[in-house]
Parts: structure tokens; sequence; C-alpha cells
């Protein structure tokens, strides 16, 4: 059972509401939905701030003890603003009814279905909210999108909310936001930048600036930039296109380096230095996972399309095959290596995570590896400290001998190989030793993030195959 947090009493909410300066609502209770609300909650403590979902479970989940995302640091500000000036609720008609500014944070996955299947941006749930809005909308609003949207969608959603009655009005602005799960709470405390995209008329420029005052609490002005609105949902989809694309080359570039014995860490130090081109995001491993890089790439490659760009969309596309390009050598890599087959081996997979410091696993590389091990009749034995619930969830149906175990040194016992899918820092320090003598011999370790000590693993008797680095192997030949 899930320890109940007693919020407030209604006398209490009565007085509450009263009394703040702001009231704000946000559609969309998920990874950003929850953390960014927090934020402003916790940096404006005379502002209310009411998160509201159509996932019952959800709200419940970020009103218990069990929050629904493990984000470092996220606990302590929810519980310094939960009941105060935060509050999560199922009402989503009466929180409409109530609240002056709404953000709109609601999933945007690819569409599975009809035109633009597999690649262009499913707003079922964005126009959705927006009819919402329009039903139970009793006064003027400004409306923000904060969920990552199509350019242009904001004119969808205009010509929707546009159909009030009487003298009911909405500004729509644009504010993607930038955070990256693991470190959320970092990010939306000290963000690079806030984007803030308006209408350029008086009133889009008044929203704007209603929602500066907002950020202004503790971002410094300089990092709040403004900009047209289509600018503004581009610039979203772009940022995640270049980071993406930081990813691939690296990564192509790692299997440049397996042919040629170059060292993709010592290559990456020598690139990242030149400060025109910086250090960050160089890190190759077995590819981006993640809720939004794929298909925000997707996305992109299909507006290109569909505005006729077809090189500029081919350009784009080669980021998302590179990725998958990745993940398939990384596989057979594993079973070339391991003498060209699984069938009964048992593999230890050391994370599952899309990336450390979450529980996240949506789109994470650990699906699609875990898949083909077992496709090849591998036992699979999957670790992680925190996703292991969305493991099983990801894997429900799979055909093929799966286990689930926390613990990485007992997940390890008894296997052939350890396969490190998340750069999570306590696999950086496990015992090596520890482990190399409870496992099957010749024990092998495909570092498919390049975070543990190739070389001492190897001095203790593993067979290393890190990427883009030559492999470290006891075997003649
Ligand atoms: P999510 O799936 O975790 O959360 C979305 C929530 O919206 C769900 O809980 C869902 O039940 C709810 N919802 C859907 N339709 C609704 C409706 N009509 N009324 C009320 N609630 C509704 O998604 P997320 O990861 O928070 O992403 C949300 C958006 O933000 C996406 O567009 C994503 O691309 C973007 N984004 C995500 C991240 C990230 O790190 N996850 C970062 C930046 C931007
Ligand atoms: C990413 C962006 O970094 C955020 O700015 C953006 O807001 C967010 O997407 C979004 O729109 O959802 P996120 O996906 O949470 O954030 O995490 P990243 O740190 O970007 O990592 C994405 C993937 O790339 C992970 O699988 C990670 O392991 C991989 N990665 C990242 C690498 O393989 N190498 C690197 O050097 C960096």
């Amino acid at each position: 059972m899930m320890k109940r947090i007693l919020i407030t009493s209604g006398a209490e909410a009565i007085k509450n509401k009263m009394k703040f300066k702001k009231k704000i609502l946000c559609i969309g209770a998920g990874y950003v939905g929850g953390p960014s609300m927090a934020m402003i909650a916790y940096k404006c403590p005379d502002y209310r701030i009411t998160v509201v979902d159509t996932n019952p479970d959800r709200i419940d989940a970020w009103n218990s003890a069990q929050l629904p995302v493990y984000e470092p640091g996220l606990d302590k500000i929810v519980k310094k603003t939960r009941g105060k000036n935060l509050f999560f609720s199922k009402d989503i008609e009466n929180q409409i009814k109530e609240n002056d500014i709404i953000f709109v944070s609601v999933n945007t996955p690819i569409k599975t279905y009809g035109a633009g299947a597999d690649m262009a941006a499913d707003l079922q749930y964005w126009e959705k909210t927006a009819r919402q809005i329009l039903k139970h909308s009793r006064s003027s609003k400004i409306v923000i999108e904060k969920s990552t949207l199509p350019v242009k969608t904001a004119l969808a959603m205009g010509k929707i909310l546009a159909s009030a009655k009487g003298k009911i009005k909405f500004e729509i602005l644009s504010n993607p936001e930038f955070m990256a799960e693991g470190t959320a709470v970092n990010d939306l405390e000290n963000p690079d930048r806030v984007l803030i995209g308006s209408h350029e008329t008086k009133s889009g420029l008044k929203a704007r600036a209603e929602l500066i005052e907002i950020y202004a609490r503790w971002i410094p002005l300089k990092k709040i930039i403004t900009s047209n609105i289509w600018s503004s949902e581009l610039s979203k989809l772009v940022a995640n296109a270049f980071l993406a694309q930081r990813v691939s080359s690296i990564n192509s570039i790692s299997a440049l380096c397996e042919k040629t014995d170059a060292d993709i860490t010592e290559v990456a130090k020598a690139v990242g230095m030149d400060s025109r081109i910086g250090d960050k995001f160089l890190n190759a491993g077995i590819g981006f996972g993640g809720s939004c890089f794929k298909k925000d790439m997707l996305n992109l490659v299909y507006l290109c399309s569909y505005y006729g760009l077809q090189e500029v969309a081919a350009y784009w596309k080669s980021v998302v095959n590179i990725n998958e390009y990745q993940q398939e050598r990384f596989i057979a890599n594993i079973l070339n290596r391991m003498f060209g087959t699984l069938a009964g081996k048992k593999i230890c997979i050391l994370g599952f995570a899309f990336k450390a410091n979450t529980g996240d696993t949506r789109e994470s590389p650990a699906i699609y590896i875990s898949q083909k091990l077992l496709a090849e009749h591998a036992q699979v034995i999957i670790s992680d400290p925190k996703a292991l619930k969305n493991a099983a969830i990801d894997l429900e149906g799979t055909k093929g001998n799966v286990k689930y175990i926390e613990d990485p040194y007992r997940a390890a016992a008894g296997c052939h190989a350890l396969v490190i899918l998340t750069d999570w820092d306590l696999y950086r320090t496990l015992d090596f030793r520890k482990i190399y003598s409870s496992m099957v011999k010749p024990a092998f370790i495909f570092d498919g993030r390049n975070i543990i000590d190739h070389k001492k693993c190897f001095a203790i008797g593993f067979n290393v195959y890190p990427i883009g680095k030559p492999a470290l192997s006891h075997f003649k030949n």
C-alpha cells in the first residue's frame, strides 16, 4: 500500500487560494510536468501551482512518498512545496476554470497509424487538451506549450481556442523544456537558457512579459531569451537534433577506431578541446535512447519531407540510421566474440535505464539489445538500481529466459558475459575480481559505455570489448 500524504484541509485550501499572487496549472504530470512545476513552486512560494493528469495513478503517486519519477534531488523540493503551494489533482475541469496560466506538458509520441506513421508527432493528446481548455474555461488565459511540438502547432491550437464564446481570449506561448533526465533538478534550477516564443502582437508581448516574470524569480534575465513563436517551437527540435547528431557522429567514428586501433576516448578528447567544438556529448556508446531524441529527430525528418526538403530530411535521418547501426554492431560483436553462439549462455546486463540516474527505460537501447540476445537463446539476467520494474514491463511478452536481479554481484554469478548498457557510477567501482571469480570462464565484458577500467579487468582475466577501442583478449588470434 502506498503511503498517502494528507495535503490540506478544505478550509486551508480555500485560504491558500486567496493569498497567492499567481495561479498556475500544468496539464500533464509526467517527467517534465512534475519536476518543472515543482521547481516553479519551490522558487515562487507566493504562486500556487497545480498539476493535473488524466492518469489517476500518476496523481496518486505524486501525492505519495514514492514519486512516479526518480530524479536526484526532486524528493526534497516536492517535500518542501507539496500541500503548501504545489498541488497534484485529478480534477482537470475545475482546475482549468480556476487557473489563469496553463502549461501544457502532455506526451507527444510518434504516430503509429495513418499518414506520417512512424515519423510524425501524434498530436491527439495535445489537441484533446486544447479542447478541454476551450470547454472548461470561463475566463481568458495564457496557454503555454511546454511539450515538444512540430513547428506551427501553435497555429492549430490557436484555431481551436479562437472558437471560444464571448469575451474569453487565449494567448498562446511556446516555452519548450530543455532539461535532461537524471539532471532535471539542476537543469531546471540553473538552465543554460529559457526560451519564450510569443506572437509579436500587443497581447502576445504582454503574455510573454508575464511568463518572464515567473522565471526571473531565479533565472538571470540574460538567460531568458525571447523569439517569435515558430522559432521557439523549431529551436527545441533543432537543439535535440544537434545533440543526437553529436552522439551519432562520435559513434560513427567509434566504428572506424575499432578498425584502425585508434582509441575513441583519445580522439574525442583531442577533438573536444577545440573550443569551437566543445567536449560535451562526445561519449561513444551503444547509441542514444530516451523518449525524445528518436521521436524528435523523426519528427524533424517528417517536417522537412512535408515541406519538400528531401535532402535535408535525408541528412537528419542518417543520424537515426547511425544510432541503429551502432546497436546492431554491438550485438554482432557479442555474438562473434562469443564464438558465434549464445544459445544457453548466461549474459548479465548491467544497466537497463536509457542513461544513468533515472529509472526511465523509454527507447532504451537495452530493450532492443536484450530482445536480440534472447532471440539468440541466451539466458539474460538484468540488473539495474532503478529501472527493473520498467525493464520487466518492456520485456513482457518477449520469449526467452530472463531474470531481474538488482544486486550486480548476484546477477553476474554463474554468467558467461557482462554487458554494460547504462553509465551508472556504481558500475565503475564494482569489485571485478570478486565478480570474475563467480563467473564461467572464459569470462567476457562488453562495455557499451566505456566506463570501467578495461586494462584492470583484462589483468584480472576478463576478455574485454569496449566501444571504439582495441579489444583486450586473452585468446590467440
Ligand atoms: P510523460 O508521458 O511522462 O507525461 C505526459 C503526461 O501527460 C502523462 O502522464 C499523460 O497521462 C498526461 N496526459 C496526456 N494527455 C492528457 C490530457 N488530455 N489531460 C491531462 N493529462 C494528459 O511525458 P514527458 O516525458 O513528461 O514529456 C512531455 C513532453 O515534454 C513531450 O512533448 C516531450 O517531448 C517533452 N520533453 C520531455 C523531456 C523529458 O526529459 N522527458 C524533456 C524535454 C521535453
Ligand atoms: C535530452 C536533451 O539532453 C535535453 O536537453 C532535452 O530536453 C531532452 O532530451 C528532451 O527533449 O527530452 P535526455 O534524453 O533526458 O535529454 O538525456 P541526454 O543526456 O540527452 O541523453 C540522451 C541519450 O544519449 C542517452 O541514452 C545517453 O546515454 C546518450 N548519450 C548522451 C550518449 O550516448 N553519449 C553522450 O555523449 C551523451
